[in-house]
């Protein structure tokens, strides 16, 4: 995968990435192939940059299968739109309509398990909170079907991830937007949403069901097991279970999107920020359960490792860390003659050979040095050692 300025795009290179506006409509859907148009509207728009499968229109390499349907996530990010400005302007949502969305959010996960999170999406500054609480929703879904929680619990766990950041209505969209630091003030105000949030759930006693749960997960999804979290500093067990997977599933999310004061972290350094950087904020069982299903290096990664560089090929359940490569080039960056698959989960050094991933800027000018796009290595017909 490939983030290549708007400019740079290419007609017949396929999108990597979904692009949405605010309430759930898409500029770009993941998969499609680009055309004039396409380009002209994203600069109309003034989006500035597309992932791609590859700088090689040629290659029509599609991106891997996400773990929801296309028509799911959109129809979520609808939803969650509509409800917090329902509640925000009438104190009511439909109940009904929040309850289907989690429920097709867990059918899809449970008939697609097989596939491993590997690609989000790409969120607009002021749209952010929508298309987040729906990507926390199928993180928390797929976290709870690894804990083998029933369909119900699925879907209430579902649904509280949804509502998790329905506090955010009271905060001021100056403050949740602000591009620079926050003030002591303004960070207080923030973090009075997950109280506010429980109290907007608990007000909607006559329409939900569950709300005990899910405003536990509203109040208590910035807890950490250490007692360390806000708003009330609770510890391990008296941290409801279904907040400590919402909170896992926040951070990720928040890590690896981009924001307006940072850019969007790659899967392996959430990852090391999480599992390393964090001792003591999440539970750790959950979070290797988390990371056993979550691409750390996904399909499309050009890693540099002690071999030489390479290519992420597969990824699959629990090997999460040792993935499939393919060795294209030598240390130095000159082209091998016959590219090398290695299963780094069966190799004798493992995950201790990879280095470093190659980040965008670096990844365009290495395509431009090689004169070939790495992504070609994953093509079906690609003749490999
Ligand atoms: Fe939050």
């Amino acid at each position: 995968m490939l983030r290549l300025p708007v400019k740079d795009l290419k007609k017949g290179m396929i999108v990597a990435q979904s692009i949405y506006n605010h309430c759930g409509g898409s500029y770009l859907v993941r998969g499609s192939s680009i055309t004039p148009k396409y380009i002209q509207r994203l600069e109309k728009i003034g989006i500035p940059t597309v992932n791609v499968t590859s700088a090689d229109p040629n290659f029509q390499l599609q991106p891997p299968e996400d773990i929801v349907q296309e028509t799911t996530r959109f129809d979520a990010i609808q939803h969650v739109y509509s409800a917090f400005q329902s509640v925000e302007h009438e104190g009511r949502l439909d109940a009904q309509a929040m309850e289907k969305v989690s429920d097709n959010i867990v059918r899809d996960i449970i008939q697609r398990k097989e596939n491993l999170v590997q690609l989000t999406d790409i969120r607009l500054h002021d749209t952010y909170t929508f298309a987040h609480s729906v990507n926390v929703a199928i993180l928390s879904a797929m976290l709870g079907m690894l804990c083998n929680y029933t369909h119900d619990e699925m879907v209430v766990l579902t649904l509280g991830a949804l509502l998790h950041d329905l506090g955010k209505i009271d905060v001021p969209v100056r403050i949740l937007t602000k591009k620079t630091r926050l003030t002591d003030e303004e960070l207080t105000e923030i973090k009075t949403h997950p109280e506010k949030g429980a109290e907007h759930i608990l007000e909607l006693e006559h329409e939900l069901p569950s709300t005990g749960i899910l405003a536990a997960i509203a109040s208590e999804h910035h807890e950490h097991i250490d007692g360390r979290g806000y708003p009330r500093g609770l510890a391990g067990d008296d941290i409801h279970r279904f907040a400590k997977i919402v909170a896992i599933a926040d951070v990720y999310d928040a890590l690896t999107s981009e924001r307006p004061y940072k850019r969007a972290y790659t899967p392996n350094v959430a990852y090391n920020i999480m599992k390393k950087i964090s001792p003591g904020q999440f539970n750790p069982d959950l979070l290797n359960l988390f990371f056993n299903n979550v691409a750390i290096f996904p399909v499309g990664t050009i890693l540099k490792t002690e071999y030489g560089y390479a290519i992420v090929k597969e990824c699959e359940f629990g090997k999460t860390e040792t993935p499939v490569i393919v060795l294209f080039a030598n240390p130095e960056g000159k082209l091998t003659p016959s590219p090398l698959i290695i299963d780094l989960s069966t190799d004798p050094r493992g995950a201790g050979v990879i280095e470093m991933v190659i980040a965008d800027d670096e990844l365009r000018h290495f395509i431009h040095e090689l004169g070939v796009d790495p992504s070609k290595y994953l093509r079906e017909d690609a003749v490999l050692a």
